[in-house]
């Protein structure tokens, strides 16, 4: 018999087999990547562990140039470790702007989990390679309901205060690495609209 096919008989219970509609992988991974928006509101709740691993082997998963992996990275979930550096990146030149405009928040917008992602210094493509890594997290982000976004600015208030440098040891990238950008990862309070982009940026030359 058929799938799908009513079956009817005196002492057994109507079922109706109804195969799963068919899916189209390219349907699904390209709604994913028209819909992911950077979010930067989150609510206090806790990434789990088994997503932020998810989120880890999904990153460097990415290609690089020839298989170089020239990143490293970590992911930090505990509050306190989180508030103390964005305390000492608060107090230096460069994140004085970036203290008055997250006002009652960490520079981390209050994430939950924050992914610091390393790359290595004079590789040559390492800033792509890094690129790609991060946009694997944001994407698989997205795709399982988390909110996130890539940030570089606050790289900026750490990086130029030795003291969070300092601090910033405890993440324990190698010596020929450098903190090149941070994603925050956590579950969305807000639901921004897509921006559009330039299509004229792209298109056929015959
Ligand atoms: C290299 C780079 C640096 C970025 N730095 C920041 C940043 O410091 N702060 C921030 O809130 N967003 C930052 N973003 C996110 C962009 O603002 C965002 O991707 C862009 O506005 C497009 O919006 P969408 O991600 O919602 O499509 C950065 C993105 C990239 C690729």
């Amino acid at each position: 018999m058929g799938a799908g096919l009513l079956m009817l008989g005196s002492c057994v219970q109507p079922t109706v087999n109804v195969e799963p509609a068919p899916v189209n992988k390219a349907d699904i991974v390209i709604e994913n990547i028209m819909t992911r928006v950077s979010v930067r509101n989150f609510t206090n709740e806790p990434v789990s562990r088994a997503d932020l691993q998810t989120l880890m082997k999904v990153g460097i998963q990415a290609p690089s140039a020839n298989n170089r992996q020239d990143w490293e990275v970590r992911v930090v979930d505990n509050q306190q470790t989180l508030n103390e550096i964005s305390d000492l990146a608060k107090k230096s030149e460069a994140g004085a702007q970036l203290a008055q405009r997250m006002g009652d928040k960490n520079i981390f917008a209050n994430a939950p989990a924050v992914f610091f992602i390393a790359q290595e210094v004079g590789a040559p493509y390492s800033g792509v390679d890094t690129g790609l890594l991060s946009e694997n997290i944001l994407l698989a982000a997205h795709a399982m309901g988390l909110g996130a976004v890539y940030q570089a600015g606050p790289v900026r208030s750490m990086t130029s205060s030795p003291e969070v440098m300092e601090y910033l040891k405890k993440l324990g990238f190698s010596e020929n690495y450098e903190l090149l950008n941070i994603i925050l990862v956590g579950h969305p309070a807000e639901s921004p609209a897509v921006k559009d982009r330039d299509a004229s940026k792209a298109r056929f030359v015959e």
